[in-house]
């Protein structure tokens, strides 16, 4: 059975060739013309960062030139489940190709082996004060792994630029697997007085549902779809603020762990990932105002107070797409096809963003027509769903972030693979910038 080294050893000749056109025969061809606005506005919209394993544009995103819809048309599931692999998404992401069911299911027993943390990790995860968030837990444990790094024993051992890529995904992989029980170590500290549960890793299971046995939710079959569904979305969006931060402290081959840590560093922004909080809570406060079950009219005049004040209404618009969020559709498919069955929190949760989805697009284009998008993003219901599902707030993020880390780390791959160079803008001042108009 081919192996993930052997698919991306494949497909490196042909991507090296095409880099290599691009670097010599069009060296020199414009690609678009920089603007002031450009430059003042954080370069939003301007194609400079190149990106292997998809493309975004305002309409959306393609991995590898195909729709989320398609994939999930083509990409296999596990048995029992109605949600694309993670595993599968992710060897599509390093690949450009579907796995056959023989290669999936070794890719996936390879990284359930690669799934044990050194002992060291675990003491010192286990020390860390359940003060402390979640996603810093994760950032500090990442450096106590970072000495295991295969990429950084490689560097120190001189192998050559063009085959620092297979130590790369040496650590990829393994940080791929340990994430996840690193975060499950994290939730039972934290919310379970570090009581682990009897159920062990089962390598006959997938990744998600192995992390949902560790957080000690054996048998939850809705939850392990969330988090099939979950990381199979958020895998990647192109140069996002945390994937452009671990690109960036890649380029300087900084290692996997560490890079890593990073690009999760940069997610806990209320700007970036953590918009999945700020809706949460906004929502959680909109509950608290307005009782568990608001009226339409209601939920139009807490939104249109919230603006009126000056603030920013959580969950909409975004900083690139200019169309509805394409990961959006299989969250509400996922939500639409399960009704809670208890009237509790988190089916009060449910119902308002059923309604707050359909209802605040248009009280936001009343108020604020000049927003770009007023469309929900994949931030405004992600964070509820999962804590309709049971999760504390500040544990949601940390399932992101094993998400993006995944996909991230397929990027790390072939930027080492292509051998691109460490990212180096030239930052100018206002003054040097006046002085050039
Ligand atoms: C993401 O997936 O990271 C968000 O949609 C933010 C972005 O793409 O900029």
């Amino acid at each position: 059975t081919r192996t993930l080294f052997d698919a991306v050893a494949a497909r490196l000749p042909s991507r090296l060739k095409l880099a290599s056109q691009l670097t010599s025969a069009y060296a020199d061809a414009p690609v678009h013309s920089m603007t002031v606005s450009n430059v003042m506005g954080g370069m939003r919209g301007l194609p400079c960062i190149l990106w292997e394993v998809s493309g975004t544009d305002k309409d959306g995103i393609t991995y590898h030139g195909r729709t989320l819809s398609e994939l999930q048309g083509l990409l296999p599931s596990w048995n029992g489940s109605s949600q694309v692999s993670p595993e599968a998404m992710l060897w599509y992401l390093y690949t450009a190709s579907v796995p056959t069911r023989a290669e999936l299911e070794a890719f996936s027993a390879d990284l359930l082996r690669r799934s044990t943390l050194p002992a060291e990790v675990e003491e010192f995860c286990d020390r860390i004060s359940s003060d402390i968030s979640s996603i810093a837990q994760m950032i500090m444990c990442l450096s106590v792994l970072a000495p295991s790094s295969k990429f950084t024993a490689a560097l120190a051992q001189g192998v050559p630029k063009m085959q620092l890529w297979r130590y790369a995904l040496e650590d990829a992989l393994d940080s791929t697997a340990r994430v996840p029980m690193i975060a499950a170590r994290i939730y039972i500290n934290k919310y379970r007085e570090g009581k682990h549960p009897d159920a062990l890793l089962d390598p006959r299971v997938d990744l998600a549902e192995n992390f949902t046995r560790l957080i000690g939710r054996v048998g939850d079959a809705d939850f392990t779809e969330l988090i099939r569904l979950y990381w199979g979305l958020h895998m990647d969006h192109g140069a996002n603020v945390s994937a452009h931060t671990m690109r960036l402290s890649g380029s300087a081959w900084s290692d996997p762990y560490l890079t890593l840590a990073s690009g999760l560093i940069s997610g806990t922004g209320i700007l970036h990932a953590g918009a999945i909080i700020q809706a949460l809570r906004y929502n959680q406060g909109m509950l608290s105002a307005l009782g568990t079950e608001p009226s339409d009219e209601a939920i139009e005049e807490y939104v249109t107070k919230t603006i009126a004040n000056g603030c920013v209404v959580p969950g909409y618009g975004h900083a690139l797409l200019r169309t509805a969020d394409p990961r959006l559709e299989p969250i509400v498919h996922f939500l639409n096809c399960r009704p809670p069955q208890e009237d509790n929190e988190g089916a009060a949760m449910l119902r308002l963003i059923r309604l707050t989805t359909a209802i605040v697009p248009d009280v936001l284009r009343k108020h604020i027509p000049r927003m770009k998008s007023h469309a929900p993003n994949v931030d405004s219901l992600s964070g509820c769903l999962m804590y309709a599902q049971g999760l504390d707030v500040d544990f949601i993020l940390l399932v992101m972030a094993c998400s993006r880390g995944m996909g991230f780390m397929a990027q790390y791959v072939w930027d080492r693979a292509l051998g691109l160079p460490i990212e180096r803008p030239l930052s100018i001042t206002m003054d040097q910038l006046m002085a050039q108009l």
